[in-house]
């Protein structure tokens, strides 16, 4: 664990794993009792962690239950998602391929899928449909989890990442009904959808004429506490010889509003430059360094906004509550009233800011660092 005690960039289920015990508590409870849950955050706040963590835990007591996890991030249309859910969900029904091989030609009535097996078969086993015939029995598919858990008799979770990204399908009002209907039948099959796009998920599980509505639990994951980074961080440097004074460890959570992927980042660049003990002259020059290597990314988030919207997030970060009142268009020049209500709900709806307390807030910290040094 030398080279890295930090973990950023990629899912954390074990030992760079921080609490989190009622949500796993909640998630554990929800998907072995079979109440589809829905799980949302803005984006790095770690639920993907939160779900390989739960699952890996619901696996070790539970031999007879198949785990489907798929990330919809790069899924762009119905057919595309519909190929990929069938081949995990094969895939997960079973430990030996020889078995995917058979179930797939075995378990539809109506669809004969293409199926190609690599010499590495684990790595290398993808099924395809003919179009046509796919879009007259989608059903065949949607229904696959459950299907193979009957057949098998095994339970089967299926957890879907970014699934928001459904609503991007082109006839997606249509699908987004054939899902939930035929979802909501099964016995045997208990769905974990979570995304980071807070204002389309909340679309999809919370409007009352949507067909996600109530499908089940919904959980609004949060940041993880202070006290818990100071504790993380101090004793990841003490594990690899180091140390951090508790009081700089705190001001790494504060500086970073608790967010996990940027507090693990940052404590990963003060562990770098540190020898023995690290301070804070340490601290300013991390901080410099993940401000530059995020520097492009924000780059081209500020390019995608227009000045009346830079000009908000300026009133943002100088605290203005009233964003609609003639002294502040005024002199933060944001255009007219109608301008400042669309503007500030596109940055809300792009989780760039939300709401908080009276005011706003920005979500990504060290972008609100950058924006105050270039703005
Ligand atoms: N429980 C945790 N303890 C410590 N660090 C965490 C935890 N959860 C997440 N992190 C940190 O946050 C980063 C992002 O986590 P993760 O990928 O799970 O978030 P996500 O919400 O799924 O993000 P995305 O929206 O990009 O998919 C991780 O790489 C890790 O650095
Ligand atoms: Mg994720």
């Amino acid at each position: 664990m030398n080279s890295s005690p930090f973990i950023y960039g990629k899912t954390v289920s074990n030992s760079a794993f921080i609490n989190r015990k009622d949500e796993i508590n909640r998630l554990k409870t929800n998907i072995t009792n079979g109440v589809n849950t829905t799980i949302i955050s803005p984006r790095r706040w770690g639920k993907s962690s939160l779900v390989e963590k739960t699952m890996n835990s619901i696996a070790k007591s539970s031999d007879k239950t198949g785990f489907v996890i798929l990330d919809l991030f790069t899924v762009s249309t119905s057919e595309q998602f519909l190929e990929k859910f069938a081949r995990e969900t094969i895939k997960a029904s079973s430990n030996k391929w020889e078995d995917w091989i058979n179930n797939a030609g075995s378990v539809f009535r109506k669809l004969i899928p293409k199926i190609h097996v690599g010499p590495d078969p684990v790595n290398d086993f993808s099924l395809s449909f003919d179009w046509d015939e796919l879009k007259k029995s989608e059903e065949e598919i949607i229904n696959l989890a459950e299907t193979l858990a009957v057949k098998k008799n095994i339970k089967m979770i299926v957890c879907l990442d970014e699934f928001q990204n459904i609503a991007g399908f082109k006839n997606f009002e249509a699908f987004e009904k054939k899902l939930r209907a035929i979802w909501q039948r099964q016995k045997n099959t208990t769905y974990c959808l979570y995304g980071s796009k807070r204002h389309m998920m909340s679309n999809i599980f919370n409007n009352p004429s949507k067909p996600f509505y109530k499908f089940g639990d919904i959980m609004f994951l949060d940041k993880i506490e202070e006290k818990q980074w100071v504790k993380y961080i101090t004793s990841r440097f003490n594990k690899t010889g180091k140390e951090i004074p508790a009081d700089l460890a705190s001001k790494v959570a504060r500086l970073m509003q608790n967010h996990p992927w940027y507090v693990q980042q940052l404590s990963q660049y003060i562990w770098n430059r540190t020898k023995e003990l690290s301070d804070q002259e340490i601290l300013e020059e991390a901080l410099t360094e993940l401000i530059n290597t995020n520097t492009p990314f924000y780059q081209s988030q500020a390019e995608s906004l227009s000045i009346t919207q830079i000009n908000l997030l300026t009133a943002v970060i100088n605290s203005e509550t009233k964003l609609t009142s003639t002294e502040v268009m005024k002199y933060y020049k944001l255009g007219t009233p109608r301008n400042v209500t669309k503007n500030r709900d596109t940055l809300i709806n792009n989780d760039i800011i939300q709401r908080k307390n009276k005011g706003f807030e920005f979500l990504d910290p060290a972008f609100e660092i950058w924006f105050r040094q270039n703005y």
